[in-house]
């Protein structure tokens, strides 16, 4: 739709101390490079979506991680923590509050996995979406160098220009899958994203990929090409016969091998990974097979329950 400057609305944004009016149809602020606009001049045909973001940002600035964090109980009792190569299960618990209370309590990790919500009849809009999950980016970050976040393409795409700025995307990760059973009458949904968003001090081991040929190579400064892995991981769905003896029957349970790069790529034995969305407990099963301690939680019963069940062998307690 062409831009109409008469089918405009001032949205008052922010009013800088000593604020002119410029030209009509620019934004109004000091007029000075770098400085906030006052108020911004759009289009109708634009005005639901530009509100929404704007309300998002409003929320998560006053009320973000940060303040949550500092409502925590900086000294949880007893905090424990898993030894390496075992998991083990807190919860029910919110995951912003786990992670709060880790972060009052000192607690270093090496990578936090965040798989909180799938697109489907119950997924919130835009503002909602950023308003639940940069909370927790924030809150994690405060605890690892390294945060996965997984989701949709078409959800986690709103992430974009959104996260905390002390973290970089390291990596925008694919999970293709060619089993996916489809309605639709278009494209056949077929991926889901994963953003790798890692501080400035997150270390990165591509060399876990290499193979012996290729670490000697390696260590004698003669690997011309880096051997990484690939972004995108093909892995069918575990459904049907696949993989039955992974299968928890937990809706949406991701197969360990996909969740396996992620950790491989970002720890060494022994270090500490986190899933405060833990559904059936499929980082710590990959965790505590690569050698580290997995600390699992999830707001529901049901997923604790199933976490505990399937990490039985492998478990510490609280
Ligand atoms: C998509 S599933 C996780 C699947 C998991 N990766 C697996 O492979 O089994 C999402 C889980 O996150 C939990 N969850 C979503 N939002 C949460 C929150 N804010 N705090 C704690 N748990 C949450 C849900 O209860 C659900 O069990």
């Amino acid at each position: 739709m062409p831009y109409d400057c008469r089918q405009t609305i001032r949205r008052q944004i922010h009013v800088p101390k000593g604020g002119r009016r410029t030209g009509a149809g620019r934004p109004l602020g000091s007029g000075r490079f770098g400085e906030p606009a006052r108020s911004v001049r759009v289009p109708l045909s634009l005005l639901g979506e530009v509100s929404e973001l704007l309300a998002a940002h409003n929320r998560s600035r006053a009320d973000t991680a940060a303040s949550r964090i500092a409502a925590v109980d900086p000294t949880p009792e007893q905090l424990v923590l898993p030894r390496p190569g075992r998991a083990l299960v807190r919860g029910p618990i919110g995951a912003l509050e786990l992670l709060a209370q880790l972060h009052a309590a000192g607690v270093k990790a090496r990578a936090v996995v965040l798989d909180p919500m799938y697109r489907n009849k119950n997924v919130p809009g835009r503002a909602a979406y950023l308003a639940e999950t940069i909370p927790l980016i924030t809150a994690a970050s405060q605890v690892a160098p390294h945060i996965f976040i997984w989701g949709f393409p078409e959800s986690v795409a709103r992430l974009v220009d959104h996260w905390p700025s002390h973290l970089k995307l390291e990596g925008w990760l694919t999970w293709f899958f060619k089993n996916a059973p489809s309605r639709s009458k278009s494209w056949r949904p077929s991926q889901q994203t994963c953003l790798h968003l890692r501080r400035r001090d997150g270390k990165l081991y591509p060399e876990h990929f290499y193979s012996e040929k290729h670490r000697a190579l390696a260590a004698a400064n003669r690997l011309e090409f880096k051997m990484t892995p690939y972004s995108v991981f093909q892995e069918a769905l575990l459904s049907g016969f696949i993989k039955r003896s992974e299968q928890t029957g937990f809706r949406y349970q991701k197969p360990e091998s996909v969740i396996e790069p992620l950790l491989r790529m970002t720890t060494k034995p022994g270090d500490l990974v986190i899933d405060p969305t833990a559904g059936s407990g499929t980082t710590g099963a990959a965790a505590v097979r690569l050698g580290c301690a997995a600390l699992l939680s999830d707001r529901s019963a049901a997923a604790i329950k199933l976490c505990r069940e399937r990490l039985a062998a492998h478990l510490d307690s609280p």
